[in-house]
């Protein structure tokens, strides 16, 4: 018997868009590996292309269009490459994608990723193109929908993860709020919780792999609500709670909330469990209410504002971000100023700022009129970014001459050296329990750890700083730079 090994497939595959589409991607990518493929990072090389999409704004979509025309030479030049369209654009467009790109053999909604393998074997075995969606939020009962949108969350092999001391669980899947302008509700489909005990359980599994930081996940996560027997309700604020026991686990946050489910029992979380990160992203979306109630968000100026104040009050060192969309149909000049003030008023660590996008199959396009030219959008996108800017330069300045302390990440984007032997030195990068991302110089044996900094230099991004020579690492003190 010989004992040469098969050639392994190579697999190419390209991520659009938010968290949840990168954990969905680790997971397509990990089971994958599991049956032969190995990854690459050469489009050409590869036996396999595939691309994790969005559909939350046009210009998500067109990228992976154009990417798709990029690659059709290769279908005609090795006939066997598979190419599969994986995410929400798979689920919004469906048979269209195979009407525009014939040459793509499988396109896979977010609720069916656990098809991926069996349908690229299928789409060779039967030589023609395979599709597995999901039912649309009017397909059936509430219940028939939500179970076409399967659970995908198995576990992880450590060396499939991005990064070994970070990773995501997802606590929640779908998104129930419709707002008006929103794809998300029909591509990722009914709100729907997953149990405390699966979630707690992948957690220290994680931990036990050496994960120190842990992002909880979800469209609305501060709305995460599962039932544990009668009157009884498990809430973010116990699941938070039951993680921080987690042994090894040294940093939790949790992504994106929703303003209308910010209750006290949360925030009171927050402050007093330490692992929980300091950081808030709260989506504001706009500061007018005119523009809020044509948006569908369900709260009001003064709810928002209310509830920043009870963030303030409660835990007063926390960092909090926004999402702001310019240009919604309608918006005024002076509606757009007041999402310009909010931004003064609340001094947003940052905020990440969007044209607004008419999307087919919302209530907006369907309803209202995308009536706010290009250049009115591009030019309030600049002018509130410029707000928001100088704002986070301040604050960010703030820290110069502070220490904080930071869980070390991984090498800096600017460092020449990706991987960094645990002697090497280099630039590293790490976040405060803020949020707030820090660059130092340091071996590579510090990675996964926490440690102090102090910041000499701030720009609207990044904090810049010295990791102070001796650090307390659990109950022994260790000289960790030099
Ligand atoms: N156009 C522009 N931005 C959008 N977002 C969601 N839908 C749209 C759209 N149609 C933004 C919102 C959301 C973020 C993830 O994307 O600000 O919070
Ligand atoms: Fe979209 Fe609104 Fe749901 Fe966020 S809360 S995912 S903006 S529908």
């Amino acid at each position: 018997m010989s004992d040469a090994c098969p050639a392994r497939k190579k697999l190419y595959i390209e991520t659009v868009g938010c968290q949840m589409n990168l954990l969905d991607s680790e997971l397509v990518v990990g089971k994958l590996r599991n049956e032969g493929y190995e990854l690459t990072d050469d489009v050409e090389q590869a036996d396999t292309i595939l691309y994790n999409t969005c559909s939350v704004r046009q210009h998500a979509e067109d990228k992976v269009y154009s990417a798709l025309g990029r690659i059709r030479h290769l279908k005609t030049l090795k006939p066997d490459v598979s190419i599969g369209v994986l995410g929400c654009m798979a689920q919004k467009d469906q048979a269209k994608i195979l009407k525009r790109a014939p040459y793509v053999d499988v396109v896979v909604g977010p609720g069916q990723l656990g098809r991926v393998s069996e349908l690229l074997d299928l789409a060779k075995s039967e030589g023609k193109p395979q599709m597995a969606v999901s039912l649309p939020r009017t397909g059936g009962s509430r219940d028939t929908v939500t179970a076409s949108f399967a659970e995908y969350d198995p576990l992880r092999e450590p060396s499939m993860r991005p990064s070994p001391y970070q990773a995501f669980v997802r606590i929640m899947m779908g998104c129930d709020k419709f707002c008006t302008y929103c794809i998300v509700p029909s591509v990722r489909g009914p709100e729907q919780s997953r149990p405390p005990a699966t979630i707690i359980d992948e957690a220290r599994i994680l931990a036990d792999q050496g994960v120190r930081e842990i992002t909880l996940l979800g469209q609305t996560v501060n709305s995460y609500k599962h039932p544990e027997g009668p009157g009884r309700t498990a809430r973010l604020s116990d699941l938070l709670e039951r993680l921080h026991a987690i042994d090894g686990i040294s940093r939790i946050k949790f992504i994106t909330n929703y303003p209308n489910d910010m209750t006290d029992d949360l925030l009171q979380a927050v402050r007093d469990l330490p692992k929980v990160s300091r950081y808030l992203h709260v989506p504001a979306q706009s500061g007018c209410d005119d523009v809020l109630k044509r948006m569908k968000r369900g709260y009001t100026v003064k709810l928002y504002d209310d509830m920043m104040a009870r963030i303030r009050e409660i835990i007063p060192n926390a960092s909090v971000s926004s999402d702001f969309i310019v240009g919604f149909c309608g918006e005024t000049e002076a509606s757009f100023q007041k999402s310009v003030a909010m931004v003064e008023r609340w001094r947003f660590k940052n905020s990440f700022i969007f044209k607004y996008s008419a999307r087919t199959g919302t209530k907006a396009d369907l309803l209202m009129i995308d009536d706010i030219p290009e250049e009115v959008k591009k030019r309030r996108n600049a002018e509130l970014l410029a707000v928001q800017d100088a704002i986070s330069l301040e604050d960010y300045r703030t820290f110069v001459g502070q220490t904080v302390e930071v869980l070390v990440e991984g090498p800096s984007k600017s460092s020449t050296a990706r991987e960094l032997g645990p002697g090497e030195f280099g630039q590293l990068t790490g976040r405060t329990s803020c949020d707030r991302i820090v660059v130092f110089d340091g071996p590579g044996r510090l990675i996964g750890r926490t440690l102090d900094v102090e910041i000499d230099r701030a720009s609207v991004v990044t904090l810049f700083g010295r990791v102070r020579s001796t650090q307390v690492v659990g109950s022994r003190m260790a000289n960790l730079v030099g």
